[in-house]
C-alpha cells in the first residue's frame, strides 16, 4: 500500500472516501464543519449518521470527497484500543465491500485523551489491513482480481511523518497476519511439508534470513524419530525448516520459535471421527504463526536474535504408519510410547524443539494446534498456555495486552508431570488420559525444553475462526503472529 504524506487540511482533500471517527459528542469539528457545512450535524442529530461503538455509515458527499466512512465511538472517552482496532477491521471490511481501493483518514477524529495521533495511525494500519483480508479461493465461477489497497492519505494536525509512520508500522503487522492466514487457509493436498518448506525458503531469500531445509534422510541421520515417526505414514516427505535471524555480531541471546507444522491430521491408526477431521488442513496453524512473526521481524529488523524452526510432515495412515503400543527414540535421547496417534503434534514439537536449543535459543516458545483439550477449557477465544518460568510469562504477558490477543494460563503440576512421565515402556507416554489433556499435551512439549525458560501456546481454538469476526473472515485468524512479533520487537528495544 502507497502512504502518502501530502493531505493536511479537507481544502486540499481529492478522496474516493474519507475515513472519520464519530463521537457522540463533538469536539474540534471546527475543520471538519467550516469545509464541509452544517449538513452533518443534522445528519448525526436526525440519527441517520450512527455514532454508537463500531457501528459504520457510508454516505455518498461530493465531487472532491466522494463518500465519508463514518465510524460511532460512543463516548470517545471509554474507547480503547481494542475497539479502536476492532472498529478499524470493520472499516476495512466496508472498503472491500465498496471496492474502494484507496482512502483518507481524519485521523484527529479518532484522537482521545489515552488514545493519541499515532496510536490511531498505528490501529488503522492494522486493523484495516486485516479487515481487508478475504479467504483465496478455488470457484472458477468468480473472475474477480482480488482486491488490493493501493493508497493511503491523512488529514492531521499531528506530525505527518510519525502518522505514516505508525500507519505503515500498523500494516506490516496486519499483512504478516494475512499471510499466516493464507497459510493456514491453503488445502493440504496444496500446503504439503515440502510447500511449507519453499514458502520458509522464499521467505529467508526476501529478508537475507538463514535457512536450513532437512528431508527425511537428513533427518534420519539425526535420529528424529519424533517427527519420522508421524511421517511415516505418509508418501510425502517431511521438512524440518530452520530459519535464522540474526541482530548481533554473536549469535547469543536468542528467542526460539518453535512452530506445529502437521499440514493434515487425520489421527493415524487412533483415527478421528470424520467430523472432528474436516478443518485439519489447519494443524500447521503454530508453523504459520511463526512464519507471519518472522516477516515482521524481517520488515522491522529489531534488535534480537531469533531462530525459528518448524516440524512439518502430515499424520496419515498406511503399512508403515506408527501404531498404538509403538515406542520412539526422540532426538533428544528421550523414548516415547506411543499410546495415540492422534497425539502427534507433541512428537513433532519434540524433535523441533531439541534442535532450537541446538541452534542456540535460550528463550522459547512453541506455539500448536495442539488439543481439542484447549478448546473444552477455554473456548474458540483464547490461546492456552504453560510455562516453566514465571518472570519470562509476566513479561510475556505484557505483548499480549499491548495486541489485544487473550492468552490464559493453566498449571503445569508436578503430579501431571509424574503422569507424563509414566511409562512401563519408555520415558515417557504421549497420552496420560482425556482428564485437562491440554496441560499433558503442552507438558510433554516442556519435557525437552529443561530448564530453559520456556512457554507453551496451545492455539487450538484460536487459529482458525468457525465465523467471521470484526477483524477478519471465517478461516485462519494468524492467531499470535502479532503478539509473538512485538514481544520480539519489545526485548530487541530494550536492549
Ligand atoms: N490437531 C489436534 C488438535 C486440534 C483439535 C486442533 C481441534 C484443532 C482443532 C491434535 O493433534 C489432536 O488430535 N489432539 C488430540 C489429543 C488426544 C489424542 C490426547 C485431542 O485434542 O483430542
Ligand atoms: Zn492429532
Ligand atoms: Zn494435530
Amino acid at each position: 500500500m502507497q502512504i502518502n504524506k501530502t493531505t493536511t487540511t479537507f481544502e486540499q482533500l481529492t478522496t474516493p472516501v474519507l475515513i472519520v471517527g464519530v463521537p457522540k459528542t463533538r469536539k474540534n469539528w471546527e475543520a471538519f464543519t467550516s469545509c464541509f457545512g452544517e449538513q452533518v450535524e443534522q445528519w448525526i442529530k436526525a440519527g441517520d449518521i450512527a455514532t454508537a461503538e463500531k457501528k459504520i455509515t457510508k454516505v455518498p458527499f461530493n465531487s472532491k470527497v466522494e463518500r465519508v466512512l463514518f465510524v460511532g465511538l460512543d463516548d470517545a472517552k471509554s474507547l480503547t484500543e481494542k475497539t479502536l482496532r476492532e472498529s478499524f477491521g470493520l472499516v476495512g471490511k466496508a472498503l472491500r465491500e465498496a471496492n474502494l481501493a484507496s482512502f483518507t483518514l481524519w485521523v484527529d477524529s479518532f484522537v482521545t485523551e489515552e488514545i493519541t495521533a499515532d496510536d490511531v495511525a498505528y490501529l488503522a494500519g492494522e486493523g484495516i489491513t486485516l479487515g481487508h483480508f478475504a479467504v483465496a479461493n478455488y470457484k472458477t465461477t468468480s473472475n474477480k482480481e482480488d482486491a488490493m489497497l493501493t493508497s493511503a492519505s491523512f488529514v492531521t494536525t499531528a506530525d505527518m511523518d510519525e502518522v505514516a509512520a505508525a500507519f505503515e508500522a500498523g500494516s506490516i503487522y496486519g499483512d504478516a497476519t494475512n499471510s499466516a492466514r493464507d497459510l493456514v487457509n491453503l488445502p493440504p493436498n496444496i500446503l504439503t511439508a515440502t510447500k511449507l518448506a519453499d514458502y520458509a525458503a522464499e521467505l529467508a531469500e526476501q529478508y537475507g534470513f538463514d535457512v536450513e531445509i532437512l528431508g527425511k534422510a537428513e533427518l534420519e541421520e539425526l535420529g528424529m524419530g519424533g517427527i519420522l515417526g508421524v511421517n511415516r505414514g505418509s508418501v510425502e516427505e517431511p521438512r524440518l525448516i530452520t530459519l535464522k535471524y540474526q541482530a548481533t555480531e554473536n549469535f547469543d541471546d536468542v528467542i526460539g520459535l518453535v512452530g506445529k507444522g502437521v499440514t493434515y491430521d487425520t489421527g493415524g491408526y487412533s483415527l478421528k471421527p470424520r467430523d472432528g477431521m474436516v478443518g485439519m488442513k489447519g494443524d500447521m496453524g503454530g508453523a504459520a504463526a511463526v512464519l507471519g512473526a518472522m516477516k515482521i521481524i524481517g520488515e522491522t529488523r529489531p534488535n534480537q536474535n531469533v531462530v525459528a524452526v518448524i516440524g512439518a510432515t502430515d499424520n496419515m495412515i498406511s503399512g508403515t504408519a506408527i501404531k498404538p503400543d509403538d515406542v520412539l527414540t526422540t532426538y533428544s535421547g528421550k523414548t516415547v510410547e506411543v499410546l495415540n496417534t492422534d497425539a502427534e503434534g507433541r512428537l513433532v514439537l519434540a524433535d523441533a524443539l531439541t534442535y532450537a536449543k541446538q541452534q542456540g535459543a535460550n528463550y522459547l516458545f512453541d506455539i500448536a494446534t495442539l488439543t481439542g483439550g484447549v478448546i473444552v477449557a477455554l473456548g474458540m477465544d483464547k490461546t492456552g498456555a504453560l510455562t516453566n518460568n514465571e518472570d519470562f510469562f509476566e513479561d510475556f504477558m505484557l505483548s499480549t495486552g499491548e495486541t489485544d490477543e487473550f492468552v490464559w494460563r493453566l498449571p503445569l503440576t508436578e503430579s501431571d508431570k509424574k503422569r507424563i512421565r509414566k511409562s512401563d515402556m519408555a520415558d515417557l507416554n504421549n497420552s496420560p488420559g482425556r482428564d485437562g489433556h491440554m496441560i499433558f499435551a503442552g507438558g510433554f512439549v516442556g519435557e525437552f525444553a529443561d530448564d530453559t525458560p520456556w512457554i507453551h501456546l496451545d492455539i487450538a481454538g484460536t487459529s482458525d475462526a468457525e465465523a467471521a469476526h470484526d477483524l477478519g473472515p471465517k478461516g485462519g485468524t494468524g492467531a499470535m503472529v502479532r503478539t509473538l512479533a512485538s514481544f520480539i520487537e519489545r526485548k530487541g528495544a530494550e536492549k
